[in-house]
Order: C-alpha cells, then sequence, then structure tokens
C-alpha cells in the first residue's frame, strides 16, 4: 500500500503541470484581497512586491505557477496541493478501533474527506507550506527577497486551496480524467483550472480579470456574499460537526487565533513552520467537499462549459475565488496588523 501511494504521489507531482485556477482564477484572488489589505498589510505589499508586481497581489499570484517546473523550484512542485487519498486511516485508541471519524476520501461514492496526516505527504503539501510561508514572510531576519518569495507563495498557495482538484487525489486530481469544454478536448482538472474560469470571466464579467474582481468584491461588499463573511473567517469545519471533533487540532478557531499560535511557536522558525493550522485544513475541507456535492456529476460526454454543469459550477467557481481573496487578506493583515481588521 506504501509503494502504492508513493507512486500514485510520484505521478501526481509529475503530471499536474497544468495548475489550480491558471492565471485568470488566481489574479483574481489577488485582487480581491488586496481591496481588503488592512494599512500596515498593505504597506508590506506594496513594498515587497515592488514595481515588478506592480504592488499588488493580483499582478504576483501567479508567480508559484511559473517558477514550478524550473529546476531552481522543482521542490515546491508539492506544495500546490494536498492529495485527499481513499485509504482509511484505522486509528487504535484504548483498544478500540475508530473508523468513523476519519472517513476516507471517495467522491464517486460521496464520501469527501481531507485528513493532514493521512493525506500530506511527507515531502510537504499546501497544509504545511502555508504554515511555513506565513512563519517566513514575518521573520524580519530573512531577506527581502525571501519574505517577497514568501509572500508569492502565500498569495498563490491561499488560491490552489480553493480550487477542489487540488484537494483530491482521485484520478490525479482529475487530470486523468478527460472532459469537453465548448467543444475542446482537456481534462477535468484543466476544465475547473481555466476552462471554466475563463468562460465565465468572457460571459459575465467584460472578459477582463479585474471586472471579475471587482464584481466579486462588490458582491463581498454589499452582495450576496456579505452575509457569509463572518463565517469565512472563522474556522470551524462544515465536515465535522462539533459532536465529531475528536483531536485538539479539531477545536474550532478562527484566522486570527490560527496565525497567532502559529507565531507563538516562531522563536523556532522550523517547528513553527510544520505546526499544523486549523484553518487551512478546514479551507481544504470546504474545496474537496465540492468534488462529491458538483465537480463528478458531470454525465458521460458532456461539455462541461456548455451545459447545466456549468451552470452549477459556475456558484462555486465564483464562492471559492471571492472567499480565498478575502481570506487571504484577512490572513496577510493578521500577520502584519495584529487582527484581520474585517467584518
Ligand atoms: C497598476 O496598479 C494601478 C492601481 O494600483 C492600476 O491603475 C494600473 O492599471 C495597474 N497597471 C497594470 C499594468 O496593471
Ligand atoms: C520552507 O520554505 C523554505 C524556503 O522556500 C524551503 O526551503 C523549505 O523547504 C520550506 N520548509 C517546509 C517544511 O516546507
Ligand atoms: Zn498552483
Amino acid at each position: 500500500m506504501r509503494s502504492f501511494i508513493i507512486s500514485a504521489y510520484a505521478v501526481a507531482v509529475c503530471t499536474q503541470s497544468v495548475t489550480a485556477w491558471g492565471t485568470l482564477g488566481h489574479q483574481t484572488v489577488g485582487y480581491v484581497a488586496q481591496e481588503f489589505l488592512a494599512p500596515k498589510a498593505l504597506a508590506f505589499v506594496k513594498s515587497s512586491l515592488g514595481t515588478t508586481y506592480n504592488q499588488s497581489l493580483g499582478a504576483a499570484a501567479s508567480w508559484a505557477d511559473s517558477v514550478r517546473s524550473l529546476a531552481a523550484y522543482r521542490w515546491s512542485a508539492p506544495f500546490h496541493f494536498v492529495d485527499a487519498e481513499g485509504e482509511s486511516e484505522f486509528l487504535v485508541i484504548l483498544g478500540h478501533t475508530l473508523t468513523s471519524t476519519i472517513s476516507k476520501d471517495a467522491p464517486l461514492s460521496g464520501s469527501c474527506s481531507v485528513q493532514e496526516t493521512r493525506d500530506c505527504g511527507s515531502g510537504g503539501c499546501i497544509l504545511t507550506a502555508i504554515a511555513n510561508y506565513t512563519t517566513r514572510v514575518a521573520q524580519t531576519s530573512l531577506s527581502a527577497a525571501q519574505r517577497q518569495e514568501a509572500l508569492k507563495f502565500l498569495d498563490h498557495f491561499l488560491g490552489d486551496i480553493g480550487q477542489p482538484l487540488h484537494v483530491e487525489a482521485y484520478e490525479v486530481g482529475g487530470n486523468d480524467i478527460s472532459a469537453k469544454c465548448s467543444g475542446k478536448t482537456t481534462n477535468l482538472h484543466a476544465a475547473w483550472d481555466t476552462g471554466m474560469v475563463s468562460k465565465n470571466i468572457d460571459d459575465n464579467h467584460d472578459g477582463t480579470v479585474t471586472t471579475y474582481a471587482a464584481d466579486l468584491v462588490a458582491k463581498i461588499k454589499k452582495g450576496t456574499f456579505k452575509s457569509l463573511t463572518s463565517d469565512w473567517l472563522s474556522c470551524t469545519s462544515i465536515t465535522k460537526p462539533a459532536s465529531k471533533r475528536f483531536f485538539l487540532s479539531d477545536a474550532p478557531r478562527d484566522v486570527e487565533e490560527d496565525v497567532h499560535r502559529l507565531f507563538s511557536r516562531a522563536e523556532d522558525v522550523a517547528e513553527a513552520s510544520v505546526t499544523p493550522l486549523a484553518c487551512p485544513l478546514v479551507w481544504a475541507q470546504e474545496s474537496n467537499s465540492y468534488c462529491c456535492s458538483v465537480v463528478f456529476t458531470y454525465t458521460m460526454g458532456q461539455d462541461l462549459c456548455t451545459t447545466s454543469y456549468f451552470t452549477k459550477a459556475v456558484p462555486v467557481i465564483d464562492l471559492q475565488i471571492a472567499k480565498q481573496g478575502y481570506r487571504l487578506a484577512a490572513w496577510l493583515n493578521v500577520i502584519f496588523d495584529g487582527a484581520t481588521n474585517l467584518p
């Protein structure tokens, strides 16, 4: 089983070359976040990214994808996803085998789950990467270039984690499932990364990412997302009711508490960087749950970009991108201003 997991993981690393949300989706996450930055976070973002990125999280958001296939950055490839696996983890506590609290991930059978210990590879995954770069972006002993790198990784990974197929191991996150988008042959993963996102932007947002971002920001400030934002910043797992929360790491937390706890351990940077966080895991579980409810609900031969599947997917894409942009701002605000500074 171990060797199967390792080889499946190797395949995932090699073939996930088409990357989450594509450039357009990532940029939108960054542009949304930029609108909600608190004063110190905004000042850091502007000075760190500088003219190279027009002082903008939008412009810097897809840098991590542009370097991941270069030899110098190949180590970062596993950080773009977490592979929710189809294997149950059996846990024996005081002689009782518990399987119900940790169900396996099998989206076609309606079972979705992400478990950090089960799913995060030994080389790290998006969950450990977010912890690492949260610690590093605030580390004043690092160089400006190292802190800019950390910022660009956070900018990107908070987007990736919102893409349901970046938190799914099945068929290499859908890369191995052939699909159709507007008559063109593609795969399921790529349709979610780029095909449906760019059609959505063309159909509904004047074909530009900045308009798309502005439309999502308006929904957050005074539209249908306004009433949801406080939930977005609490990190109570939607997939795990309170009665099923078993471990300390399952206790409800929010964005502020998560970052503050990480920093309280940050004297030892190496230890802090791998400390499991509550919020990124909850974000991953939320995205992954869409694999059960929407992502795999197509029918044989259905065109994902022109049928009812597209109509069903667009609200999920809008929600996930808006939510992750807002969370990125909140996360940076806690890091630099000490609080989310958001309603
Ligand atoms: C740079 O950012 C400013 C606003 O901060 C914007 O008006 C301008 O269009 C941006 N330029 C580019 C090239 O994106
Ligand atoms: C943390 O980030 C640094 C710099 O990018 C990287 O070299 C290191 O491998 C990362 N550590 C973990 C545990 O992800
Ligand atoms: Zn990515």
